[in-house]
């Protein structure tokens, strides 16, 4: 199982810095949720992770191994996925087409549908057919085809009914039980602690809160203290 590690890592957009100073692991077989109020620089971090926003400064190591100044191709090449916010599946493509762009290997597709009977159904189907739900889970299983050794997950909620993305949970928490480390940025916050053996609040571009997710789930004016910024 790998690990990811971020040091002192900061982010900017132009002038100011939106990220400052984090300093956080992902840890293979567990989700890490990672949560604060919107703006508060979540995206931004995740996307220095992925390679899509270059660091201002800091250091990402995979299993030791520096990735920060490799592209975004060569960190998903080792391993390192990001599931970006707002859902982008190609509709015009089939659920099998959509997955084929990633798997690593024929079986990939088969182990990724494997959650999601009801896509199995709909392989041969253009993908633009499907439910927001479901195209919400061609996403998820096209990710997981990658086989990814740590998994970024930016608000997968959006847009989605609390009863579709309900069903979306348990299988981020199969995926990570299958070995693979997910950092997991959600609005819906008690679900994503749920699921989650750590938590990270960021607010204001700086960690607030770092420990267990029971910890923050059973204190909420520890949550609230949080998301004003400790
Ligand atoms: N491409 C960009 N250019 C300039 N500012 C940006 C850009 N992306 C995000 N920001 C700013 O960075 C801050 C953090 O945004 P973001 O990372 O999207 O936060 P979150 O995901 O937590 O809502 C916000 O103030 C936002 O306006
Ligand atoms: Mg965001």
């Amino acid at each position: 199982m790998s690990t990811l590690e971020l040091q002192d890592v900061s982010v900017s957009h132009g002038a100011g810095a939106v990220i400052s100073g984090v300093t956080l692991s992902v840890t293979g077989g567990e989700v890490l949720a990672l949560v604060g109020p919107n703006g508060a620089g979540k995206s931004s971090l995740i996307e220095s992770i992925s390679g899509v926003t270059p660091l201002a400064t800091g250091r990402i190591l995979l299993d030791g191994e520096p990735v920060e100044r490799l592209s975004r191709v060569a960190r998903a090449r080792r391993g390192i996925v990001h599931i970006e916010q707002g859902r982008a599946v190609f509709p015009s493509l089939t659920v099998r087409e959509n997955l084929s762009l990633t798997a690593r290997t024929p079986t990939a597709i088969e182990a990724a549908l494997t959650p999601f009977p009801e896509l199995e159904k709909r392989i041969d189907s253009p993908t633009g057919l499907l439910s927001g739900g479901e195209q919400q889970m061609v996403v998820l299983a096209r990710a997981f085809a990658a086989e990814p050794r740590i998994l970024l997950i930016d608000e997968m909620s959006l847009g989605l009914a609390p009863v579709v993305f309900m069903r979306l949970m348990p299988v981020v928490s199969a995926i990570a039980d299958s070995g693979v480390g997910v950092l997991l940025v959600e609005q819906f916050t008690q679900l994503a602690l749920g699921i989650a053996r750590e938590a990270v609040v960021v607010a204001g571009g700086r960690v607030s809160f770092q420990g267990t997710a029971e910890d923050l789930q059973a204190d909420p004016d520890l949550l609230h203290r949080a998301y004003l910024g400790g």
